[in-house]
């Protein structure tokens, strides 16, 4: 082990400071795509670039902070996570990743050595579910996984995510160049989001595998009428389709999960009425399915029953089934089975216990993982609470995390000399 020390304190000012860029009624909300979002990555540009970094926006809306190797054309290690938040989200989800990843940079720099590899620290675009329907979109883009398709996705503003690419920073017409080929290893540190580690006190998770995610937009459409006098056998209700099909939803993952079918949870987290007035019959029902699973055959069974009680639930009501659109479906993933090692390693020599864990949240580690060996480790959060303002990790979590991470990314830069890359 080197005697290189993370600066807790040092983290820990970094992860308040950025929580302080929250819109002021809704703590911590920093949307992507936002005003906001632009404001929080200002200021981590330029903390990394205090950090000696070179910094530039890949053409998907990347902000990349560089620290080159002592090698020419070397491949890179990449660090990274999202500073974008679900609305009214925590100050850890994302946020924990970037700032262990400029601490872990920032101790290396302080140490004058440099490392063989290139040492790349990334904020992904909208990890968390954008206003396009979308999450993952940078990560996405970095493993050639954006498509055209979701490029024409529209935000409720009119907007397409094109060109909400382009006004963060991104070149959409060169897109294909965010896509790499020269990462030898990615890390990404995140908080559990769960209670495993938390009640078996545990210090460090390494993941195993990431659930796989889909997420299915349904359209139902019925006829607005009038709530007092419309006989309830003559409406076209699409509320009550919704109703329905949130039901089958809750009931068949809840029946997969306790089958022993490995880690399965569904959950309806959008659900727009219109005119959502207390008067009128719904006319129209819109709801966003989101599906997670460890096993990809259940998803895929579970799209088929999916789509097959959303017509049924449709025709019970006389209603349409307007829509039902995969919005984006990524496999389950396992991590690098060798960073893993490095990484357990890691937390055994720095006298940390650690335990293999699987993610049943989603992460840009599920992306990258297309294009190059790909790693997480989780620490623990309070009560498992995410997602929520409540999220919380001690500060002295984070700096054992990120002494995992440099001793990782160490071991990963002595491992081999890095390739040169081909031309
Ligand atoms: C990411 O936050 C997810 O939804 O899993
Ligand atoms: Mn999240
Ligand atoms: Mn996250």
């Amino acid at each position: 082990m080197t005697n290189m020390r993370v600066n807790e304190e040092r983290l820990w000012a970094d992860v308040m400071a950025l929580a302080a860029i929250t819109d002021p009624a809704r703590p911590y909300t920093r949307r992507s795509f936002s005003p906001l979002f632009l404001e929080g990555r200002a200021w981590l540009r330029a903390r990394f670039e205090a950090a000696g970094l070179a910094c530039r926006i890949d053409t998907a809306g990347n902000l990349i902070g560089r620290r080159e190797g002592n090698a020419d054309r070397t491949r890179t290690i990449m660090l990274g996570s999202h500073s974008d938040t679900v609305p009214d989200g925590g100050r850890f989800d994302g946020i924990a990743g970037v700032l262990v990843g400029l601490e872990v940079l920032r101790v290396l720099a302080e140490s004058g050595q440099t490392l063989s590899h290139a040492l790349e620290l990334v904020d992904f675009l909208a990890e968390e579910p954008s206003e396009f329907g979308l999450s993952c979109i940078g990560s996405r883009a970095m493993s050639g996984r954006l498509t055209p398709l979701h490029l024409e996705y529209a935000a409720p503003w009119g907007e397409k995510l094109g060109p909400a690419i382009a006004r963060m920073g991104g070149t959409v017409a060169a897109l294909h160049e965010a896509r790499r080929g020269d990462i030898a290893a990615f890390f990404e540190l995140h908080i559990e989001q769960g209670v495993i580690l938390e009640q078996d006190a545990i210090e460090i998770g390494v993941v195993e595998a990431i659930a796989g995610i889909s997420r299915i937009e349904l359209l139902f459409t019925g006829r607005a009428d009038h709530a007092g006098t419309t006989p309830m056998g003559r409406r076209r209700d699409a509320a009550v389709a919704a109703a329905d099909l949130i039901g089958f939803v809750a009931r068949t993952a809840s029946a997969l999960a306790a089958s022993g079918q490995g880690h399965v949870a569904a959950t309806v987290g959008v659900i727009e009425i219109s005119p959502n007035a207390s008067n009128v019959v719904p006319r129209s029902a819109r709801l966003v399915v989101d599906l997670r699973v460890s096993q990809r055959a259940v998803a895929e069974a579970f799209l088929v029953s999916l789509r097959q009680a959303a017509e049924q639930a449709a025709d019970a009501a006389r209603v349409v089934l307007e829509r039902f659109e995969i919005l984006s479906d990524t496999p389950p993933t396992p991590c690098d089975a060798s960073l893993r090692k490095l990484l357990s390693q890691a937390a055994d020599g720095l006298g940390l216990s650690a335990i293999p864990i699987v993610s049943g949240a989603g992460h840009d580690a599920a992306h990258i993982a297309a294009v190059a060996p790909s790693s997480m480790i989780f620490i623990p959060c309070r009560d498992g609470r995410s997602h929520d303002p409540e999220e919380w990790a001690e500060p002295a979590a984070l700096a054992a995390g990120a002494a995992v991470m440099l001793h990782a990314v160490l071991a990963r830069d002595a491992q081999e000399p890095p390739l040169l890359i081909e031309d």
